[in-house]
């Protein structure tokens, strides 16, 4: 199977405890998959096709350990091998009746997936973020991933998008900044500094911030800020797993060392952001990512212009055009 480009890298599909009430349809790179449990509760990642008629198994059940075709009761054990074929009783299935089985690892609260079958690139390393860990979503978006991280990666739209929170009307100019690459290639900023009206769900009033960008993976990024006045440092991650070339399924994380603050509160404050961004991010066209120009940049997008270089080396075509 080819492993180039967006396949050779695990991607998150579901939150950590998915599955876990029946089989669930879930979509990867435009490919159908079947999440359901073993009655230990091991996560198992299957295609959504059975061999047989081609029926749906997510419309299926869990039976004495197998997942169990919803049309002719064909079931099928954890590896995705055929153990029954409830019709011809002492049947003994061959290979050619199994499904393929993908990959799948919990990391970061969420449940990940390879389609090309090998360890290539792992989840991202995030062991010095603080301790304190919330997951908002699944929100799904009618846009590309890349859309949706590039948007992450975008502060000049915070004065309009966001006005009277992250940004302010009066003073939508960007800061000097320079953007650095780590040493696999991924684009950096080390430091922006910008005046936010309410930076987070905890402050008062406006402040000067320090964010910090770093893109993660094709279709993750972190950003950390940091109130100069003091306050507690928030890294927030935009997970997004890319579910067609045209949308995408999309987690936000947060680490915070803001240990007082209710997670409804802080919930409710990204909630309200990401409100903010989805009509806009929702009307732009194309839907994919141009990555190789077509689209006018200014100073004011020098991540985004890295951001879109790097999907390129990587050789990143789900999503872009
Ligand atoms: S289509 Fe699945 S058992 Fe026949
Ligand atoms: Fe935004």
């Amino acid at each position: 199977m080819d492993s180039t480009g967006e396949r050779g890298w695990w991607w998150p599909v579901a939150l950590q405890d998915e599955g876990v009430h029946g089989p669930q349809a879930l979509r990867l790179l435009g490919h159908s998959l079947v999440l359901w449990r073993t009655p230990e509760g091991e996560p198992v990642l299957l295609d959504d096709r059975c061999p047989h008629r081609g029926a749906r198994l997510s419309l299926g059940r869990v039976v004495n350990e197998r997942l169990q075709c919803p049309y002719h009761g064909w079931q099928f054990d954890a590896q995705g091998a055929c153990a029954l074929v409830p019709a011809v009783p002492g049947f003994t299935p061959p290979a050619s009746s199994a499904v393929a089985r993908h990959g799948v690892k919990v990391e970061h609260g969420l449940l990940w997936c390879n389609l090309a079958g090998e360890a290539s690139h792992p989840p991202p390393d995030l062991s010095h973020l603080p301790g304190r860990q919330l997951i908002y979503g699944p929100f799904d978006v009618e846009t590309s991933a890349p859309r949706a991280v590039e948007n992450f990666l975008d502060t000049s739209h915070f004065a309009f998008v966001h006005e009277g929170w992250l940004g302010d009307a009066a003073h939508p100019e960007v800061p000097d900044h320079d953007v650095s690459h780590t040493p696999d290639g991924r684009p950096v900023i080390e430091h922006y500094r910008a005046w936010q009206p309410r930076a987070s769900a905890s402050a008062a009033e406006g402040g000067w911030v320090d964010y910090r960008y770093e893109v993660l993976n094709p279709y993750a990024a972190l950003l950390t800020k940091r109130g100069e006045a003091g306050g507690p440092q928030d890294s927030y991650v935009i997970w997004a797993c890319p579910v067609t070339p045209e949308s995408c399924r999309l987690w936000f994380a947060q680490y915070t060392t803001d240990t007082d603050t209710p997670a409804e509160t802080l919930r409710d404050f990204q909630v309200a952001i990401f409100a903010q961004d989805q009509p806009v991010l929702e009307s732009q066209q194309p839907k994919t990512l141009p990555v190789s120009g077509g689209e006018a940049m200014s100073a004011a997008d020098r991540l985004s212009a890295a951001y879109r270089r790097y999907l390129k080396a990587q050789r990143i075509a789900f999503g872009t055009c």
